[in-house]
């Protein structure tokens, strides 16, 4: 299937959840009628934390909790991929302080517009939101960033080379990243738009996945976590796996 089709696909879905706030995809306690805050601790995020940030930040769309895993220090430089309405860059924002910043990448306009609200009428001035399609680059200069978040996001891209090609490009020597996504136990049969937009279909298979890291010249990787996703149920004909995954520069 087209690349730009599937982009456009994922941009409309984005941009529909942003404006309804809240996900009816990519976290299983949406599905079944529950909160979008439900969802995020369902996925690892902690409940008391989530106090903590803009609640029109959790959308229900995360596949994990990233920043629980990333050590962020005061003062350190953070880039989110894929924020969304923000929620991993707030959390982030909290534990760099001042003197650190954070900045949030996101595809679809009106994802950017919900998240640059929340920063204002939150009074957060250690974040920034900027547009970007993370496969084609990502608009954060090389050689510049303590760690690398994302959540669900690397899954929506259509080459997961060229993504992680660019996020060891803007890490410093030694920075980190770390990404929640979801993967599966084989490679897709055929692409279905609906669910490569559910962060289903695009999933690699988990070994891809760990071989794309390698190729784009990251030579550690290690998973922090796996966890079922939606009880193990199988989807699109797939066991799909939730992981955090870590590796550095
Ligand atoms: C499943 S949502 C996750 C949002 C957020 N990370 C969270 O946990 O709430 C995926 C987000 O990634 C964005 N996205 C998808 N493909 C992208 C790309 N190629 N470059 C940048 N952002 C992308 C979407 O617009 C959407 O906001």
């Amino acid at each position: 299937m087209e690349k730009d089709i599937i982009k456009k696909n994922v941009r409309e879905r984005y941009g529909s959840i942003a404006l309804a706030g809240s996900s009816d995809c990519c976290s299983p306690e949406c599905c079944s009628g529950g909160t979008p805050v439900q969802a995020a601790t369902l996925v690892g995020y902690d409940a008391k934390e989530l106090e903590s940030v803009p609640q029109a930040s959790i959308i229900g769309a995360s596949c994990g909790a990233p920043v629980g895993f990333a050590n962020l220090q005061k003062g350190e430089m953070v880039v989110d991929l894929g924020s969304g309405a923000g929620i991993d860059v707030f959390l982030s924002a909290n534990r760099v302080g001042m003197s650190g910043r954070v900045i949030g990448i996101d595809i679809t306009e009106e994802m950017l517009d919900r998240a640059r609200k929340n920063a204002g009428n939150n009074g957060y001035a250690n974040v920034e939101f900027r547009k970007g399609d993370i496969e084609a680059g990502i608009p954060v200069d090389g050689n510049s960033v303590d760690a690398v978040i994302s959540n669900c996001v690397i899954n929506l891209t259509t080459d997961k080379v060229a993504a992680f090609r660019e996020i060891h490009r803007i890490l410093k020597s030694g920075g980190r990243m770390v990404i929640s996504d979801l993967v599966a136990d084989r490679k897709a049969d055929s692409i279905n738009l609906e669910r490569w937009s559910s962060c289903i279909d695009g999933a690699l298979a988990k070994d891809d996945y760990l071989a794309s890291l390698k190729e784009a010249g990251f030579k550690d990787a290690s998973v922090l976590e796996e966890r079922q996703f939606m009880s193990g149920e199988l989807i699109g004909g797939r066991k799909i796996t939730s992981l955090v995954v870590r590796a550095v520069k």
